[in-house]
């Protein structure tokens, strides 16, 4: 492993893959929250049944951790040793002469995102650990002490969603991700060798992903701020 980490290309091939196993989260990550525009209670179920099954708790979930700290680590790593390359810097590097805006700015989009995943992370993951594994409380009901007042999540997820700022914030974050995923779907199907006849049907793929989960993320974000109760 740390002898792939040490050429340029098995770094690309481990960020992509890194990367590659982020999209799958982001995917069922979606398709968890967009029930709760749809249904409170299938939410509820969902958030309960991810919240609490052992194999999510301890086993996905340290995986996702260390996945995403490697991507940000591995980013910064490769944007380090993208700049010293080259000793003699470009005399011009404008425009799209040979590369494109995103693609020489992923890492700004990149510290954007991460700064938008340290305040989503104190906003719902800091919280959900306190409850569960500070105070204890594995039920998930809004009153512990009473099995009729029903799951915590879906009006926790609401309230979150009402002060404007930070509906503003997650979707300033979300554009960003959106531009990231655009250049970095491409590019890590580049590094892991996938550019070949089937790049057409990948790329209209990726454009779909790229574009249309942030939109579903923005589309949740606004709809808990119009429709809380
Ligand atoms: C409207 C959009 C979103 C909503 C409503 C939302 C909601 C949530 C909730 C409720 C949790 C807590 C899960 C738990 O630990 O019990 C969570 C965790 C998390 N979210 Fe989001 N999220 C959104 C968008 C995003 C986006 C765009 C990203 C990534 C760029 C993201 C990354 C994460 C990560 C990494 C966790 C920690 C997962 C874990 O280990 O539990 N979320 N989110």
């Amino acid at each position: 492993m740390s002898g792939l980490l040490k050429s340029s290309i098995g770094r690309k091939f481990a960020m992509a893959l890194s990367a590659l196993f982020l999209m799958v989260f982001l995917l069922q990550h979606f398709a968890i929250n967009i029930l709760s525009v749809f249904s409170p209670d299938a939410f509820n179920e969902a958030s309960h049944f991810m919240g609490t099954f052992w194999a999510v708790q301890y086993l996905l979930q340290p995986v996702l951790i260390f996945g995403v700290i490697f991507h940000f680590a591995m980013g910064f790593v490769l944007e380090i040793k993208n700049n010293s390359a080259r000793t003699v810097k470009y005399a011009k590097n404008n425009g799209g002469a040979n590369s494109t805006w995103m693609s020489r700015n992923m890492i700004y989009s990149g510290l954007f995102i991460l700064i938008f995943l340290i305040i989503h992370m104190i906003d719902f993951w800091v919280h959900e650990m306190n409850v569960k594994y500070v105070a204890g409380d594995m039920s998930g009901l809004i009153d512990p002490s009473n099995v009729e007042s029903g799951f915590r999540y879906f009006e926790e997820l609401q309230e979150k969603f009402v002060p404007i700022w930070r509906v503003a914030l997650y979707c300033l974050g979300f554009v960003f991700l959106a531009l990231h995923l655009l250049h970095g779907f491409n590019s890590a199907f580049q590094s892991v060798g996938a550019n070949n006849k089937y790049t057409k049907g990948l790329k209209t793929f990726s454009k779909i992903y790229a574009i249309g989960l942030p939109l579903g993320f923005i589309i949740i974000a606004l709809f808990h701020h119009f429709n809380h109760h």
